[in-house]
């Protein structure tokens, strides 16, 4: 949540900054501003998205070579103008940008008011600002950088912060607690960033800041403390990020390109992890610790929303393969709610980003009761992957549309392998049956490719759901996650209220809900759970509900009965979800651009949920 970017060197600051943001811009596109010093230390900042910035300050003066820009998703204040970033600091010392939340802001706010301090704007972060200036402007304090981090020694909450000082024109200082931010490391140059992707074509070399740490960042330095003002420790690092995956390509929208790469995705998945000849499952990341997961009395999986599906998916192939109890918990409860949690259990989080707050507090608190924790994450050197005792990653490369679809697939992929090895290591399933599995995996891009073809096909049928106000989703068993997931999916592009549902529950409420306006998607394969299916849509019938079902290919018995339908390639059951989920990826998507919505970008939502 919130882009922050940052530069400094001998380059023309702006176009840094505007090409940052855009980059950034699915962190939060409430509103953009930037700062960029040159004769004096200019603000500009608009509601909006970086476009209408980008058109503000067309005609202002924007020259310079040290400057911070900002993306915003409203936290405190409503989006508009003046609660935009950059923030300055009363007396105009400081102009500060934040990603994150100041949590005691309210008595920081009502100290330094007491203190002659005036506020203009309804944000933490102004408060933040005000207090840095306030540690300032005490006589005892000589630079900026020390009255940051008096400041932060006062602050509750998580931040990651870039600073300029008036006084100060040849430096930034930044810090970290909670939210991420890099340091890229050019020649005679320094980029700041929320994530990598704003400085990967300048330079690859990179430093994850850590909690705790301050940065000062001049042309040709860089110094790395803690914030009681002891040298910190870094390690530089290669970034894992290709310029090609920050790019649409030909096609209209991030979330369509990454739809269609989902059978590279996979398949990159599976790179190095499964041997030549088909026999086995390599998990390098787990090889350590593989002996204390295969003895773990209890799996307890966490992740919140399209990674919380993930995590359901993973419950059901765990538990039915390798016969270990699994709980599945959204992060955001398994934090709070007191947990039992023993030694013996292993955790496993699960995030796109690496960066959602309530999953990684939930980690760290699970850490702290000393659980084995396991991170299954997209973006490397993410916190999360970061802070677990080992882990996989997802490898789906850069999802930028915020409506997560090749992560999520990438993420039972990943947790597919992990379910199918570990069944083998508590020798639940002979060899004959694993390799039978593997190599349903490794058939899932090429099947995958198929249904992407027709998706002129899915398109027709979009155009006829696209006014719906409602919609259910049911499935059972592995594809009752997936009901979640093209619910989730429908309700966040296109706005229309769609419920995900086991479908034996519809008796239970949802059912009452059936009319011929509603819209029923029904997930199906021929697996166990088959004919009670069948009797679903039955239910659904006689109710004049409209079915549109996912079902394998060459269904003839659900043909008779669906309105509308998707077909998938036959598969194993174990491996359904990856097949069917992606029909209502591109139903969702084609919905959506129907509306006229706007598909990357749906209203008040972000890609990296970094406060809680
Ligand atoms: C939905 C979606 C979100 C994320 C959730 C967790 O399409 O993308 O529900 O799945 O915010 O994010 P990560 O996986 O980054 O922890």
């Amino acid at each position: 949540m919130c882009g922050i970017v940052g530069y400094i060197g001998d380059k023309n600051v702006y176009p840094i900054l505007l090409k940052g943001l855009q980059r950034l811009e699915y962190r939060g596109y409430d509103s953009a501003g930037i700062a960029i010093y040159n004769s004096s230390l200019n603000v500009y900042k608009r509601k909006g998205k970086v476009s209408e910035l980008e058109a503000f300050v067309a005609d202002k003066n924007i020259q310079g070579h040290l400057g911070i820009g900002h993306t915003r998703w409203a936290t405190h204040g409503e989006p508009n103008d003046v609660n935009a970033h950059p923030h300055q600091s009363m007396h105009g010392n400081f102009v500060l940008v934040h990603n994150g939340i100041i949590e005691n802001y309210a008595r920081l706010k009502k100290d330094l008011t007491a203190k002659g301090f005036e506020f203009r704007s309804d944000t933490d972060t102004e408060v933040l600002a005000n207090l840095v200036e306030y540690f300032y402007l005490m006589e005892e304090v000589e630079d900026a950088e020390t009255a940051v981090r008096l400041a932060l020694s006062k602050v509750v909450g998580a931040y990651g912060i870039v600073v300029i000082c008036k006084a100060e024109r040849d430096r930034m200082i930044a810090a970290r607690m909670g939210s991420p931010l890099v340091i890229g490391i050019g020649q005679g140059e320094y980029f700041l960033a929320s994530d990598a992707s704003p400085i990967v074509e300048y330079t690859d070399s990179v430093i994850y800041l850590n909690d705790g740490d301050v940065a000062i960042v001049e042309k040709n330095s860089l110094t790395l403390k803690t914030l009681q003002n002891i040298p910190a420790n870094f390690k530089i690092t290669k970034v894992d990020l290709s310029i090609g995956d920050l790019d649409k390509g030909d096609f209209d929208h991030f979330m369509l390109k990454e739809i269609f790469e989902q059978p590279k995705t996979i398949s990159d998945t599976y790179r190095g992890r499964i041997r030549p000849n088909q026999n086995d499952i390599v998990l390098g990341g787990l090889i350590d610790v593989f002996p204390k997961i295969t003895a773990a009395n209890r799996i307890i999986i966490i992740g919140c929303g399209t990674s919380w599906h993930a995590a359901l998916v993973a419950e059901y192939l765990i538990e039915e393969y390798a016969r270990v109890p699994v709980e599945v918990e959204y992060a955001s409860e398994f934090r709070y709610r007191k947990p039992i949690i023993h030694e013996g259990d292993v955790v496993i989080a699960i995030s796109q980003s690496g960066e959602t707050a309530d999953t990684l507090a939930a980690l760290k608190m699970a850490k702290s009761k000393g659980a084995l924790i396991l991170g299954i994450c997209n973006v490397v050197g993410s916190s999360i992957a970061r802070e677990t005792d080992a882990g996989v990653y997802t490898h789906a490369g850069t999802e930028i549309g915020v409506a997560s679809t090749k992560a999520f697939t990438a993420q039972v992929t990943v947790l597919s392998l992990l379910a199918f090895k570990l069944a083998k290591e508590r020798s639940e399933i002979d060899q004959e049956f694993y390799e039978m599995l593997i190599g349903e995996m490794l058939a899932i891009p090429e099947k995958l490719e198929t249904i992407l073809v027709g998706h002129p096909y899915i398109k027709t049928v979009a155009e006829k759901y696209k006014d719906a106000v409602n919609a259910l989703y049911l499935g059972r068993g592995y594809l009752f996650p997936v009901a979640l997931e093209g619910a989730l999916k429908l309700k966040e592009i296109s706005y229309i209220h769609a419920e995900g549902y086991a479908a034996g529950e519809m008796k239970h409420g949802p059912i009452a809900l059936v009319d011929d306006n509603l819209p029923v998607v029904v997930v199906s394969a021929k697996d166990s759970y088959y004919e009670k299916v069948v009797s679903n849509i039955q239910e659904v019938k006689a109710r004049k509900g409209n079915i549109i079902a996912v079902v394998t290919e060459g269904d003839n018995g659900l043909r008779k009965m669906a309105d509308d339908l998707f077909e998938v390639p036959e598969s194993h059951p174990a491996v359904a979800a990856l097949l069917t989920v992606v029909p209502l990826q591109l139903f969702a998507y084609y919905i959506a651009v129907m509306r006229g919505c706007d598909v990357d970008q749906p209203r008040n939502l972000a890609k990296s949920v970094t406060v809680e």
